[in-house]
Order: C-alpha cells, then structure tokens, then sequence
C-alpha cells in the first residue's frame, strides 16, 4: 500500500482537500443555514469562524496526521502512547459515521436531479401545479424527498459509486476524480453568478446576504456557524488527520490550509451570491418548503430562465454530484483508514466494513423525510438529528479536544516543527496559531456553548 497512501503531487494535495472540503456543504448546507439563521448576520459570523477557529484548527489536524502518520485515531496513539488523547479520534470515526448517513441520502438527491436534468424530465410540467407557476419545482422537491423508493435507491447507488472509487485507492481514486472536476465546479458557479446578477430584483438579495441586522447575532446563530465552518472545511473528526498523513514532508502546511479555506469559503459565498438573488427575483422568500429544498428549487428556477436549461441542470448537476462525491469519499476514508491500519486489512474488505451498514443506516435517514417523520430525537427527524448533532456539537468537540491537545499536552515543538517542515521553510504564522490552539479556539468554543445553553 505504501507508494498508494500519499497524494502523488502539490496541486493533487490540494485538489483532493478542497474535494473533500468543497461539497454539499457549500452548496445546500450553508444556503439552508443562512436562511435559518437571519441571512448576512450568519455570513459574517461563519466568515469569522473560518479564520479564527477553522484555519488553526486545519493546520492542528494536517498536523497531527503528518507527524503521526496514520489514521485519526493511530496517530495520536503514536504521538502520545498510553494517553486517551485517542478518544477525540474515535469520536471523529463515530462523527464521521453520522454524517455519511445523511449525506448520502442528500448526494442521492443531487444523482436524481442529474438523472432528471438529463432526460429532461425536471422541465416538464407538474401535474396539479399550474406551468410556469413558481412553485412548479419546490413541489416537485418536496414530494420526491418525502417519497419511500426512489430517494432510497438513489441512496444505494451514491453508496455504491462512493464504495467503488475507494476501492481503487488514494491516488487513483480520490485525486484523479479531484484534480479535473473541481476547477470546473469552480468555474460553472461564475457563469451562474453573473446570470443571476441580470435578474430583477436581484440586488434585494444581494442586500439579504450581505448587509447584516447585527441584532440577529444570537449565540445559536454563533453556534449554528461554528457548526457550518467545521462542517464545510471538513473538520472536527479527523478527516484531515487522515488526509494530513497522506501528505509529503515537504508540503507547506500553511499554505495548503489558506488555499483550502479560502477557495471554500468563496464557493460557499458564490453559491449565496446565486441563491438569495434567485429567491429575490422568484418570489420564493415566503415559501414554506423547508431549507433542505432550497437549492434543489431555485437553482432549477434560475436554469429555466437560462438557454438551454437541460445544458445548464446537466452540467451544474455533474459537478454537484462529483463535488458531493469527493466529500463523501473524504467522510468514509476516516473509518476506512483506520480498520485497515487496526485490523490490517487490505482496503476493499476495510471499504466494504465501512459501507455495508450505510445501506441500511442511511435508508433509514432518507425516510426520516418521509414516512419515518414522526420518529423524531428532540424535535428533530433522524435526517436533521444527525445533521445537527455532527455538525453543532461533536465537530465542535472534536475540535475542542484537539485544541486542548495541540496547545497544552501534545509532544513539545510538533506543531512548530510540522508548520515549519522541521525548521527548513520560514513561518511567520506558527507563533499566531499556537497561540489561536491554546487560548482562543478552546475558550470561545466553551463561551459559545455555555452562552447558548443559558439563554435556553
Ligand atoms: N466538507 C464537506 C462539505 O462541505 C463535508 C465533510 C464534512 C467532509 C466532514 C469531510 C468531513 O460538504
């Protein structure tokens, strides 16, 4: 396995960690988060978290996994024997293993929609819906996810394709898939912007997104966002332990984890920047299908207006598809890591260990939205429960733990020594972010939840 388990160039390093960054996160987690949580006043709490929490807390996972060398958990079973420090990776592995559930079910959604595009069945009329009505699409939406068949086995199938590529392996699989498809996300996200700026009305949404009501800054919005900046930059539950051990001696550290945050955050904010203007120009704002519809209906809404909209679905749904797809990758290789260099076991029998129970677990989760709907965890459908759970607490402890690790117990001059490639490349940033990992992520990690816990 070895020349297999490190990525094989600079760019493939950072084409594989923006795929695993950039997903469904960007793309339908955080419109749906800003909607819920008062629009731009989100937007710039989430901006906040990124630079503060989530790039130091980047630089400590690539960290420990390159030093450590191996899974989340054995990596810091290597750094600090006969420590529990170990339990902060099992909880990731557990983390990761939620989040699967339920992002396969949504990746599932994006294959559907792809089918959909292509056949140019996503167009036609709606029975019952008036044509060219507005909610023309958020019926559709609503009534496919509340179905019991076909969002199951689209489910399957996401499973399926998602056990095949890591099957193949690290460098075949993750990297190659990464290194074509992710410019071109990037790029289809401009062409939609700049469409979408034509729109009437379009400049309410802008001023929706981007002008803030600072009154709306709660400490659940501040946890809302923390939840959303971990969960878009991949982070809190080892993934980037993982990855980091996959990495060269040689890589710059910093600057892999600028690149990653950066690039991501800007997707997050292009995919607003088409989303809220579409709200705006469609009429969409009051409407009741919840945030979990709302790319499924004004991205279709934006493409009818467009030439050729069964072009523009198909490509936007591909690269949604992918994008969702080097996540995922990214989520199960955690676990995938770890049973392999546990139980040593080659990668296809540790893949199919990981997989197999997703079939069942993560059917459950798509009929959460349907049929399961009264089986709910403090209010929440299994669907939003884990959702909810991964992304505002345990990424967020994940994190925390690490912190507390990196900044007071792990081995003296390891963070200092992986940012600085063991004193052979100059850092000015080393000295800022020890200091971010051992007062300032975990102090306001603690204020933020103690905060919302008491105005409950
Ligand atoms: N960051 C990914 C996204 O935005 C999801 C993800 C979460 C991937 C956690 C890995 C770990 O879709």
């Amino acid at each position: 396995m070895a020349n297999n388990s490190e990525f094989n160039s600079k760019i493939g390093i950072i084409a594989a960690t923006v795929g695993s960054a950039v997903g469904l996160g960007n793309v339908w987690r955080f419109p749906a988060e800003t909607q819920a949580n008062g629009g731009a006043a989100f937007l710039l709490v989430y901006v906040i978290c990124v630079l503060l929490f989530g790039i130091p807390v980047m630089l400590g996972e690539f960290a420990i996994g390159r030093a450590g060398k191996s899974d989340a958990i054995g990596s810091y079973r290597k750094l600090s024997p006969g420590k529990p420090w170990w339990i902060s990776g099992f909880l990731g592995i557990l983390c990761s293993y939620l989040i699967l559930t339920f992002y396969m079910v949504v990746s599932g959604w994006t294959l559907e929609y792809l089918y959909q595009s292509i056949s140019g069945q996503l167009f036609s009329p709606v029975p019952g819906v008036a044509e060219g009505s507005n909610l023309q699409f958020a019926e559709r939406m609503e009534e496919y996810v509340a179905g019991v068949w076909p969002p199951m086995i689209w489910t399957w199938i996401t499973v399926a394709i998602c056990g095949a590529v890591l099957c193949m392996g690290v460098q075949k699989g993750i990297e190659r898939v990464s290194n074509i498809l992710m410019p071109l996300l990037f790029l289809i996200l401009i062409i939609l912007c700049v469409t979408v700026m034509t729109l009437p009305n379009a400049s309410a949404g802008l001023a929706y997104f981007f002008h803030p009501d600072f009154s709306k800054i709660t400490p659940d919005v501040c946890i809302s966002a923390l939840g959303q900046a971990f969960f878009s930059l991949s982070l809190g539950m080892g993934t980037l332990i993982t990855y980091g051990s996959y990495f060269h001696k040689d890589t710059n550290l910093t600057k892999t984890a600028f690149t990653v945050s950066i690039l991501d955050m800007m997707v997050a904010i292009l995919v607003g920047m088409i989303i809220f203007p579409g709200v705006m120009s469609f009429g969409l704002e009051g409407e009741s299908f919840g945030g979990s519809a709302l790319v499924f209906v004004t991205f279709p809404e934006i493409f009818n207006r467009m030439w050729c909209p069964q072009l523009w679905s198909s490509l936007f749904f591909i690269l949604l598809s992918v994008a969702a797809l080097t996540s995922s990758i990214s989520i199960a290789e955690v676990s995938i890591a770890y049973f392999s260099n546990h139980f040593k076991i080659k990668r296809v029998p540790a893949t199919s260990l990981v997989m197999v129970p997703l079939v069942f677990l993560s059917a459950l989760s798509s009929l959460s939205n349907g049929v399961l709907s009264d089986w709910t965890i403090f209010g929440y459908t299994i669907f939003g429960a884990c959702d909810a759970f991964t992304a505002n607490i345990l990424m967020p402890l994940g994190a925390f733990i690490m912190a507390v690790y990196l900044g007071w117990f792990a081995p003296k001059g390891l963070m200092k020594d992986q940012l600085t490639n063991g004193g052979t490349i100059r850092n000015m940033f080393a000295a800022p972010v020890m200091f971010l990992l051992k007062w300032i992520t975990p102090i306001l990690i603690v204020i933020i939840f103690a905060a919302s816990l008491l105005m409950k």
